[in-house]
């Protein structure tokens, strides 16, 4: 299991700094596998890291640029969230796909800049409210993860496996983030189940033996993440909201180590 928060662009100096110092405390059950994640806002990493070194919660971004370095203003590169003590980077979230005209083939170049880097991707899916309403989910997201792959699938079969390792995908319908309506049990299972057909369809033998995790996200609160997190092809939760509220969080991260 994986739990990620998602911070966005919370909350203020002062509440960063108590929900850093609380998930510094966090002790995980022993036997849990569950990796917990938070991606605050850029001005916090070192915040986050020095808050975090000696934790069991690890940190990331909410975006890379595809370049190492150069004249990208306002921008920051997968090798710098590294070096200040990052291993994690969200891309393609669907708030960067809208409001900031993000497209396949551009995440696809993130991904692979992220992965030279060392941090590890969370590639987010999910279709838009008309597609799902016109039925055409499935061809969505499966082509929004085909694209954004598409310099992975170029990748030699070693490169390409390596890199397979690091993926985790989030299936988030973007209807549902941030509005308080989740997808049906039934529909998160479809929906992940048909993203790990179109991943063994692309890249069979490559795949690790596990699988690519693939995480839910859009609402997901203390109150309904036992029934998603209990479905089998759900591997953790990709939490917006309800990563700010401290006592929310921390109930999701209990719930996906009992998993
Ligand atoms: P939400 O956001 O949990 O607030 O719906 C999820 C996300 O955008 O990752």
């Amino acid at each position: 299991m994986i739990i990620a928060g998602n911070w966005k662009m919370n909350p203020d100096h002062q509440a960063a700094a108590a929900l850093l110092d609380a998930l510094s405390a966090y002790t995980p059950d022993p036997n849990s596998t569950c990796k917990i994640v938070c991606f605050p806002p850029a001005c916090y990493f070192s915040m986050a890291n020095q808050a975090l070194a000696s934790s069991a919660v690890s940190w990331g971004a909410q975006n890379c640029h595809q370049e190492a370095s150069g004249a990208f203003t306002g921008e920051i590169s997968s090798q710098m969230i590294k070096e200040q003590g990052g291993s994690w980077v969200i891309l393609g979230h669907s708030e960067r796909r809208q409001y900031f005209a993000e497209t396949d083939a551009l995440v696809s170049q993130k991904i692979v800049a992220a992965l030279q880097s060392g941090l590890k991707p969370i590639l987010c899916v999910g279709e838009p409210e008309e597609v799902r309403n016109n039925g055409h989910q499935d061809s969505f997201t499966q082509s929004q993860l085909e694209k954004s792959l598409d310099l992975v699938a170029q990748m030699t079969p070693d490169a390409q496996k390596t890199a397979l390792a690091q993926l985790v995908i989030a299936y988030e319908p973007v209807w549902a983030i941030g509005t308080g309506k989740v997808a049906s049990l039934q529909d998160i299972e479809a929906m992940h189940q048909g993203l790990l057909q179109k991943m063994d369809a692309l890249f069979g033998a490559h795949l690790p033996e596990a699988g690519v995790p693939i995480l839910y996200g859009g609402s997901v609160n203390d109150t309904n993440a036992a029934d998603i997190l209990g479905l089998k092809p759900v591997s953790g939760a990709l939490v917006g909201g309800a990563s700010l509220k401290l006592d929310a969080f921390l109930s999701i991260c209990r719930i996906a180590e009992e998993e």
